[in-house]
């Protein structure tokens, strides 16, 4: 006989809340951040130019990453306009990139007067699908935006092969991947130029804060650059005879000692994250109906933003806003897709090409070839929105954790599977 559901008045499988990333036991904050903070103080310099934290910042995260140059600038947002600025690409340049995302992988798009085009998901992953991604060149395309949502790589050789045959640049988001890998190799060094966040709910965090990576010089000149107004702080030419129009999307010392903390503490976090995350795979491979998160083979390191799993309606009997309800009274906190469910491609600034004053640029003629967006051309993206139940993960999730909301799943799925 199986257990009595919370939601039918049962005992609740988890009373007390799972940590999360807004809250100390979700996070490695402490002493370590705490010493550089108070260096920076104490020195009076807080200008990244004046002192050197931002600057170690780099070389430790370019280390890590084994890339050549590392550019921290306020945000992820950032990173991603500085590396489409850094492409010097036309008004009216088309960009593929995906449906489903945080609207800070767009914005720089627009912001350069370049215009988004979609392709489709992966259902299992909502990663980009390559060959929905080759379908959509055109001979406007100049660059790929590819996203490793959750933490999980996107298919980077399919990808890159791509890219080489049609001649495209590659920008990688990774605002939710730090340290994750695609067969062996650390994304945001496949591509042309890698995009990090470090806001409160990423791997590592400053609250705020971003970084672009490149083994390009001339990519890197032009991001350090206009990250900064386009001032030229070398001595080689005369500092405010600006070439460019460029943008202050500076790092300050003080975010850039909490950054520097965070990323030598950056494999510690993902070992914990990922000790925590394969013991619940392993739990959900032993329930029937539960589908642990897809991976793709190669796939060599997940680095859990946020944990996916997906059900099968038939074999447990069920479908899935109330399997969604029954593991809610539960305790366990899990949404269904990513971001509110509704692909972001329907956000109206996008949908409806708002971004400068009342007109259409750069999506209307002349510069666009006015591309309309419909959701039901993505059903990849549609189909995981709607069926993947999600959690942010942590660095602060236990085995016990991973326990806890196995037992969760699974009381939930034999329930009603014993019922069919
Ligand atoms: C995939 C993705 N891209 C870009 C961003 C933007 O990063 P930020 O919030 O640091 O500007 C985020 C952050 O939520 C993100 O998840």
């Amino acid at each position: 006989m199986s257990e009595e559901l919370a939601i039918n008045g049962g005992p609740k499988t988890a009373t007390e809340p799972f940590p999360n990333t807004s809250m100390a036991a979700g996070r490695d904050l402490g002493e370590e951040e705490i010493a550089l903070v108070s260096e920076v103080i104490h020195s009076g310099k807080m200008f990244r130019y004046s002192g050197s934290m931002v600057e170690q910042f780099e070389q430790e995260y370019g280390e890590y990453l084994g890339i050549k140059h590392v550019q921290a600038v306020s945000s992820g947002t950032a990173s991603l306009h500085t590396a489409v600025a850094a492409l010097q690409l036309d008004p009216g340049d088309e960009i593929i990139t995906t449906p489903v995302t945080d609207m800070g992988t767009y914005i720089g798009i627009v912001q350069c007067c370049c215009i988004p085009i979609f392709a489709d998901l992966d259902r299992l992953t909502l990663n980009m699908n390559p060959e929905a991604i080759e379908q959509r060149i055109t001979d406007r395309t100049r660059a790929l935006l590819v996203v490793h949502l959750f933490g999980q790589p996107c298919r980077m050789d399919e990808i890159m092969d791509i890219a080489r045959r049609h001649n495209l640049y590659v920008v990688e988001d990774c605002a939710q991947a730090h340290g994750a890998t695609y067969d062996g190799q650390p994304v945001g060094t496949f591509g042309d130029i890698g995009c990090f966040s470090l806001q409160q709910s990423k791997q590592i965090t400053a609250g705020d804060g971003g970084i672009v990576a490149t083994n390009d010089d001339e990519f890197y000149v032009r991001m350090r650059d206009f990250h900064d107004k386009y001032y030229d702080r070398t001595g080689r030419t005369e500092e405010r005879i600006v070439q460019r129009i460029g943008i202050n999307y500076r790092m300050n010392e003080v975010t850039g000692a909490v950054a520097l903390a965070q990323c030598r503490k950056l494999p510690s976090i993902l070992e914990r994250r990922r000790a925590s995350a394969d013991h619940l795979i392993r739990l959900l491979e032993q329930i029937e109906g539960i589908n642990p998160p897809y991976m793709y083979p190669k796939t060599t390191g997940h680095s859990w933003w946020r944990f996916p799993f997906t059900i099968d309606e038939d074999l447990l009997g069920v479908d899935r806003p109330t399997f969604a309800r029954a593991i809610a009274a539960e305790g366990m906190p899990f949404s269904t897709g990513y971001g509110g469910g509704t692909p972001m491609v329907a956000t109206p600034c996008i949908a409806n090409h708002v971004a400068y004053g009342d007109s259409e640029f750069p999506w209307e003629p002349p510069y666009g070839r006015d591309p309309q967006y419909d959701v039901n051309d993505y059903p990849g993206a549609l189909w995981g929105q709607e069926s993947i139940f999600t959690t942010g993960w942590t660095e602060g999730h236990t085995v016990e954790h991973a326990e806890l909301i196995g037992e969760g799943i699974r009381k939930v799925a034999e329930y009603y599977r014993s019922r069919k």
